[in-house]
């Protein structure tokens, strides 16, 4: 990529844009909790670069990775004092300010040095620092100004003034900041298109281009100034009392991405392979029910929800169910009087629709993300055809983290049905036990459709109380 080339080139200091960052946001968040009236300088995007044909001499360039090396040290310091003071507090801001500028000159001017004076070990360190964590890429695309050229996503992810300009507004900003995943500049070019749009026009039927975003990483998306396109003949759905059970009427869903045309196609025997989506096959037929017959220990390794419930009998109102699903899991819990929120993406068929037509909450995000909900809020979380065999063990670590950051003190997390290769289960279930849950239920048995090489794994484990 391009930009890595000039930012790579630009200094030799990744100990300072490995400290800004992570500084940029303390100061953020203090400058915050405090509540002063402390302007923050911002990034903001410039596109143009005109000046291609001056050339600077490089001794500029070592001055100013010495600036950028001293203000790195500056703010070190800074950030070890006391941050109760407000004066340190104002002053650390002040740094940083000049520190963001000097850091944004360098940037500008890196590709204008006539000879790049650096020495091969430095290059070879920042190409280190670069490549082994997940910091490295938020620096990366900080300086990624020019990388997009949607006039709209430049507008978007500039700061917004609040109306009163120079006035707070409640959540302690004088600007909203919209975000967008830093992914996305590695997928510049469909969300250049993605934000290219009618402003108060109707939305490009392109959910599926935006999909693809989601899942590359490019999460959250830019919000647009534009209608989303909606069935042409929408009726009400279905009253709650027949809405969980029945299948919702087809003309209030847009079929135009998907294979199926029609709900039937769906569910059809006839059309099995061509529906479009493999993973929950059957799960838009909505009279197949689940989690209710007790099954053969030594066979299968489903649990029924009743048997979970009584583990806590009342105490669970709340969770998540993060499953390819249309809402199944959380309707019968919702006879239980549990309301779960839904996690999906639509798989190539209508999965958020119809959860939502059946009068559940759907969630639509991806397993690359943040769960969008508060540490120690939810009682339970379910989880189902998802976590199988084919996820790495980190991105296991982070989802497993995020489940126990928003499960609740003794909340529980339902394994259900995880399967993997037998040579491979140690493996996984190391991950489980290392949260240092109790552990409720907890069976093992092997999944006997393919030659008996996998095996099953459900738990019902409950978070301990942490302090
Ligand atoms: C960006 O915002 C400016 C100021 O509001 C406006 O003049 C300009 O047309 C916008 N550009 C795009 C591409 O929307
Ligand atoms: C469902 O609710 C509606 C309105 O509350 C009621 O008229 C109807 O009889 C109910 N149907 C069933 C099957 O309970
Ligand atoms: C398809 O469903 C019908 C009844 O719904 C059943 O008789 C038939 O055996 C099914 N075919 C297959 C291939 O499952
Ligand atoms: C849906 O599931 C029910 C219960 O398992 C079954 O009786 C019915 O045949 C299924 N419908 C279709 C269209 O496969
Ligand atoms: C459970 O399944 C095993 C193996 O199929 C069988 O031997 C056993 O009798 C079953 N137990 C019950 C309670 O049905
Ligand atoms: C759910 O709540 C309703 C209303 O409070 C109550 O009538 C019903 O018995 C509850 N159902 C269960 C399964 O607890």
């Amino acid at each position: 990529m391009q930009k890595q080339v000039t930012f790579k080139s630009s200094s030799c200091l990744p100990s300072f844009r490995k400290l800004l960052f992570p500084l940029l946001f303390i100061t953020i968040l203090t400058v915050f909790l405090i509540g002063r009236d402390i302007s923050f300088p911002y990034i903001d995007f410039v596109t143009s670069t005109s000046h291609e044909n001056i050339v600077l001499p490089s001794a500029l360039h070592s001055q100013i990775s010495h600036l950028q090396n001293q203000l790195g040290d500056l703010l070190e310091q800074l950030h070890t004092e006391n941050t109760d003071s407000k004066l340190v507090v104002k002053f650390t801001d002040l740094v940083l300010g000049i520190a963001v500028s000097v850091d944004r000159l360098a940037d500008k001017l890196s590709h204008l040095y006539g000879d790049p004076p650096i020495s091969q070990n430095c290059t070879n360190k920042m190409e280190e620092e670069l490549g082994d964590s997940d910091d490295s890429e938020v620096e990366e695309g900080s300086m990624g100004e020019r990388i997009f050229n949607s006039g709209k996503l430049h507008n978007y992810t500039s700061p917004k003034p609040n109306r009163q300009v120079g006035k707070k507004n409640f959540l302690g900003v004088e600007a909203v900041y919209p975000s967008i995943g830093l992914s996305c500049i590695g997928a510049a070019s469909s969300i250049d298109q993605y934000m290219t749009y009618k402003a108060y026009g109707i939305c490009p039927d392109d959910w599926v281009v935006a999909q693809k975003l989601i899942l590359g990483g490019c999460d959250p998306l830019p919000r647009r100034r534009c209608f989303s396109r909606s069935p042409q003949q929408y009726s009400k759905p279905l009253p709650i009392n027949s809405s969980l059970w029945n299948p919702p009427t087809g003309t209030n869903i847009l079929w135009t991405q998907y294979k199926c045309k029609d709900y039937s196609c769906l569910v059809s025997n006839q059309t099995i392979g061509r529906r479009g989506f493999f993973k929950c096959s059957d799960c838009f037929n909505l009279s197949k029910r689940g989690w209710e017959v007790p099954s053969n220990e030594t066979e299968s390794a489903e649990f029924t929800i009743d048997e979970v419930l009584r583990l806590k009998s009342g105490d669970i109102r709340i969770g998540l169910d993060f499953s390819p699903t249309t809402g199944t899991f959380a309707a019968i819990m919702r006879e239980r009087n549990v309301t779960i929120a839904s996690a999906t993406l639509n798989l190539g068929a209508p999965f958020n629709e119809v959860i939502a037509l059946r009068g559940l909450l759907p969630l639509y995000i991806s397993v690359g993300s943040r769960l969008p909900f508060f540490d120690n809020t939810l009682d339970i979380i379910h989880s189902t055809l998802f976590l199988d065999g084919w996820i790495g063990l980190e991105v296991l670590q982070y989802v497993l983290f995020d489940w126990d950051r928003v499960l609740r003190p003794k909340g529980i997390l339902w394994v259900d049905r995880f399967f993997c290769s037998k040579k491979d289960m140690q493996l996984y279930l190391d991950e489980f036990t290392k949260l240092g849950y109790r552990k409720l239920l907890w069976r093992v048995v092997p999944k006997t459709d393919k030659q008996g090489n996998e095996l099953f794994f459900s738990a019902v484990l409950e978070k301990p109380q942490r302090s």
